[in-house]
């Protein structure tokens, strides 16, 4: 683990062979009492790609965490993202202009829909089971419409790590987490979803993604709020549909 800002506690680890997870904690307030994270994870290979991109207001922390990792941020290829919120994907212009060589990935309705007008360049809209290879890496794009929000939403596993970088699923509080626990991670985020009952859409599919996202066999889930899950994550995202009661 490294501390890259001493000031807001923005840190990396390696959660899975050559993917980091690039954590800034929010301390207790008000709107969070138990205090909060946002997650960024980059994938490092011969074409790095960069999970989610923070919000504008974060980039020069996630910047700084990206260079610890990489050396130059310029080296970045992909700047990828669940769905268009600024946690996910606020500062995709930032990165895009911080890496000229870089191309922004999400669905093809995120492209379609909201990507293209926020970047300078077009943003390759990913296709459900569309393969990047990044070197000895790939990732494959899953679509999850509305899973847990918005209708571009969709998801990227890995395949020679097993690795689902699965966004808001299991979103849960806290600050001062481990980066990555085999211990519960479903209780903790069915407390908080129940405190904020509308940040999850219960779709009448959301058995069925989260059944498709189960096939992948995961191994390490790489959550966006809170700390990673290493385990099955296969059964965790069957219970996760048990107890959405879909
Ligand atoms: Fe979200
Ligand atoms: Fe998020």
């Amino acid at each position: 683990m490294t501390i890259t800002n001493t000031e807001s506690g923005t840190r990396v680890d390696e959660i899975a062979e050559g993917i980091f997870r690039i954590c800034t904690p929010v301390p207790p307030n008000p709107a969070l009492p138990g205090g909060f994270t946002f997650n960024q994870f980059l994938v490092v290979d011969d074409e790095p790609l960069l999970f989610h991109t923070g919000a504008k207001r974060t980039f020069p922390l996630v910047r700084q965490a990206v260079a610890h990792v990489l050396g130059d941020v310029a080296r970045l290829r992909w700047v990828s993202f669940s769905h268009f919120e600024a946690d996910e994907c606020g500062a995709l212009a930032e990165w895009l202009e911080a890496a000229p060589l870089a191309q922004g990935a999400c669905s093809a309705v995120g492209a379609m829909v909201s990507a293209n007008d926020a970047s300078p360049r077009p943003v390759r809209g990913l296709a459900e089971g569309e393969e990047i290879a990044l070197g000895k890496k790939r990732v494959r794009w899953l679509d999850a419409p509305h899973l847990p929000h918005n209708w571009e939403c969709g998801y990227l596993f890995e395949s020679t790590t097993r690795t689902l970088l699965c966004g808001d699923l299991f979103t849960h509080g806290g600050w001062e987490l481990p980066p990555i626990t085999d211990s519960d991670v479903l209780g903790p985020a069915e407390a908080m979803r129940k405190a904020m009952p509308s940040s999850v859409a219960i779709d009448r599919n959301a058995r069925a993604i989260l059944e498709k996202l189960a096939a992948t066999a995961p191994r390490t889930l790489a959550l966006m709020h809170g700390s990673s899950y290493r385990g099955d994550g296969a059964a965790l995202l069957r219970a996760l549909a048990d107890a959405l009661g879909v």
